[in-house]
């Protein structure tokens, strides 16, 4: 049953939401607390959206808070989304990486994964690109807040609809097995990612994943204040190897954000070179 949320608990629990994700959410967005949540007010027999914050914050576990964030994550991907930057990952980016380090290890990162169709959709244009080990070494990542999304992620099984949107025909054959209605990556694809949960809004967490040549944080900034925006992708900046490259989705921009990446162009896709 849907719970009816007032401006004072929207005002409450969006505090709470900004404090341990980063997304901003304001009373405009009362009918997705409600769609979202109502399900976890009623599993928890809470009354209200007060109390089942207060239930949250008491579990010293978090993971009722984990499960919160999730429930209001959007995950909202598609395969080869915006078309333009996996071309310009194979046809410059992931070149000029090898070109510079004949024998390195690319690490890539995608850091808002979602349910994993962007950073399959990126390994899939490598291999029809001839790029792929063992020949060309990879350490490949996706990261995001959601668990259920990260369990979709490394389960790779995408129903029909899902594929409609991205995926054609020559590749869903070549990289996915049919399973009843669904179909699921192929598991030698599957293997080369590791997919783990990650707040972008935790640097100490960040700093562990390591150093990357290309970060993929496309869609996700978009819900961040100001602020959040500033501190996450000077942190992405400070994560980057020499010459590492950044890539954001295509409504977003780093004007006014940070000066530690410079903004450049290839072929009207637009990318972020560690300055
Ligand atoms: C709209 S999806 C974008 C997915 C993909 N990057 C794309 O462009 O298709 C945004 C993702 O960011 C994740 N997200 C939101 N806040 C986050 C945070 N603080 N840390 C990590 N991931 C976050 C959400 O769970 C969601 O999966």
């Amino acid at each position: 049953m849907r719970v009816k949320i007032t401006s004072a608990e929207i005002l409450t629990l969006g505090k709470f939401i900004k404090e341990k994700s980063g997304i901003v959410l304001d009373e405009n967005k009362a009918y997705l607390f409600e769609s979202r949540l109502s399900p976890l007010i009623d599993e928890l027999q809470a009354n209200n959206y007060i109390e089942l914050l207060e239930k949250v914050k008491k579990d010293y576990t978090g993971r009722l808070a984990t499960r919160l964030i999730d429930a209001v994550c959007t995950n909202e991907t598609s395969f080869f989304r915006d078309k333009s930057p996996f071309l310009l990952l194979v046809q410059k980016t992931v070149p000029d990486f090898y070109e510079r380090s004949p024998n390195g290890v690319l690490n890539f990162w995608s850091a808002a994964s979602s349910t994993g169709q962007e950073i399959y959709s990126v390994i899939m244009q490598l291999i029809d690109a001839g790029i792929s080990p063992p020949k060309f070494k990879m350490r490949m990542l996706g990261t995001d807040i959601s668990d259920t999304a990260i369990a979709k992620a490394s389960r790779g099984k995408y129903t029909k609809f899902e594929l409609a949107r991205g995926m054609d025909g020559a590749k869903l054959h070549k990289f996915f097995l049919q399973t009843g209605d669904d179909w699921v990556i192929r598991e030698e694809i599957r293997a080369m990612v590791a997919f783990k949960r990650a707040n972008l809004l935790d640097p100490v967490t960040l700093t562990l994943l390591g150093k990357f040549d290309i970060i993929l944080c496309r869609n996700v900034a978009i819900y961040f204040s100001q602020e959040d925006k500033t501190k996450l992708f000077n942190c992405l900046a400070s994560m980057l190897n020499p010459k590492g490259v950044l890539l954001i989705g295509s409504t977003e921009s780093l004007m006014g954000i940070t000066d530690r990446l410079a903004k450049k162009d290839f072929r009207g896709a637009v990318y972020y070179e560690k300055a």
